[in-house]
């Protein structure tokens, strides 16, 4: 996000505009972006709403903005350059306006017949489910993946990329029971019902891991779903023996902290690692695998929900449970 200057004389266009932390943004008039050397401006045609824009703005993440009003939008969006290229694009500033600001090499050509919305909304999704499995977790072919948070946007990108990348068995654990439903269509070889007892709940996850441990665990949840998933490792005996299973953190809808029993990761495998920005892969490495994701969407490989809003209603949508659909802001 950056600071909006608002009411200023001269032209203007219309940007979701957040005015205190807590609050839903408006759509505003504000200044048209101000071009610094080596940047230039894009026509943005789509906008995803992601749980990151709703948690800055509530001031609950770490990049909350510092400067208030502010035009909101962190994730790539999607809109044309001057010369008409059709771009996925990354800006210094906020993306949910009529036009935003971005630099040379910020920018990634969307393919032919891959619809701007679509190609906006699966970015942060594909590439972030992508790094998770082939950088943090050195996914292996045939290995066995458990992905809590399954029946939201990204959870359900998580699942395909995950069989796309060679994994053997994918289980999809989550609670809305009609996207749990569909997720079999999506690749899942089997689903467990996330709210239910923590008895019943831990038993479910230890039948669908089948003989041997997962493998790896996409969280998207943390709190108490991925308490009771750890409290399914571990032995209580002193044979020695080698085990596995490496979690990579990704979102923490359930809650931002656990309880983590010390003696889980002494008696199993458990390795815990995020992905996030603090552990990116390089530049290069993104962008394939940006390339592949989109790949997958044009060759109809990939599929995920999108409820296209007018950027005037984005007030109103801010705050609505996307039911495993993503929202696109369309200014
Ligand atoms: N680190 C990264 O690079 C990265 C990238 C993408 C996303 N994320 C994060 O990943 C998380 C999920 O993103 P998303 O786009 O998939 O969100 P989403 O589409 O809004 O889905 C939210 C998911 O969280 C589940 N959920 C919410 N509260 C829950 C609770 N108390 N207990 C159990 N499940 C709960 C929902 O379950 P039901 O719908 O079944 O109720 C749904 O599966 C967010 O925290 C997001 O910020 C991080």
């Amino acid at each position: 996000m950056h600071p909006a200057p608002i009411g200023v004389a001269g032209a203007v266009m219309r940007a979701a505009v957040l005015r205190a932390l807590g609050e839903p943004p408006c759509c505003e008039e504000v200044a048209e972006p101000h071009l610094e050397e080596g940047e230039e401006v894009v026509q943005v045609t789509a906008c995803p709403l992601t749980n990151l824009d709703r948690a800055r703005a509530a001031g609950t993440h770490f990049s909350a903005p510092a400067k208030l009003p502010a035009v909101c939008g962190s994730a790539l969006a999607a809109g044309r350059l001057p010369d008409g290229t059709r771009v996925l694009f990354r800006s210094p500033g906020g993306t949910m306006a009529e036009r935003a600001v971005t630099r040379h090499g910020w920018c990634s050509p969307i393919p032919e017949g891959v619809d701007d919305a679509l190609a906006a909304a699966v970015q942060n999704p594909g590439v972030s489910a992508w790094n998770a499995l082939e950088w943090r977790a050195k996914l292996q072919p045939g290995e066995s993946v458990l992905v809590l948070g399954a029946t939201g946007v990204a959870g359900q990108i998580a699942v395909q990329v995950a069989k796309h990348l060679g994994a053997g068995r994918v289980v999809a654990a989550g609670r809305n029971p009609r996207v749990l439903a569909g997720l079999p269509a999506l690749g899942a070889d089997a689903t467990v019902q996330l709210d239910q007892p923590d008895d019943a709940l831990r038993r479910a996850l230890r039948d669908a891991a089948g003989p041997a441990d997962f493998d790896v665990v996409l969280d998207y949840l943390w709190g108490r779903p991925t308490e009771v998933f750890i409290s399914t490792l571990g032995f209580a005996d002193m044979e020695l023996r080698f085990s596995r299973t490496r979690l990579v953190q990704i979102g923490v809808m359930a809650s931002p902290t656990l309880n983590l029993s010390a003696e889980v990761l002494r008696s199993s495998g458990l390795e815990i690692v995020g992905s996030g920005t603090g552990n990116a892969p390089p530049a290069e490495v993104l962008a394939r695998e940006l390339g592949q994701v989109l790949d997958l969407l044009a060759g109809g490989r990939l599929r995920m929900e999108v409820n296209r809003v007018p950027l005037t209603r984005v007030r109103h949508v801010w705050d609505l449970d996307q039911q495993g659909h993503r929202t696109v802001l369309i200014p």
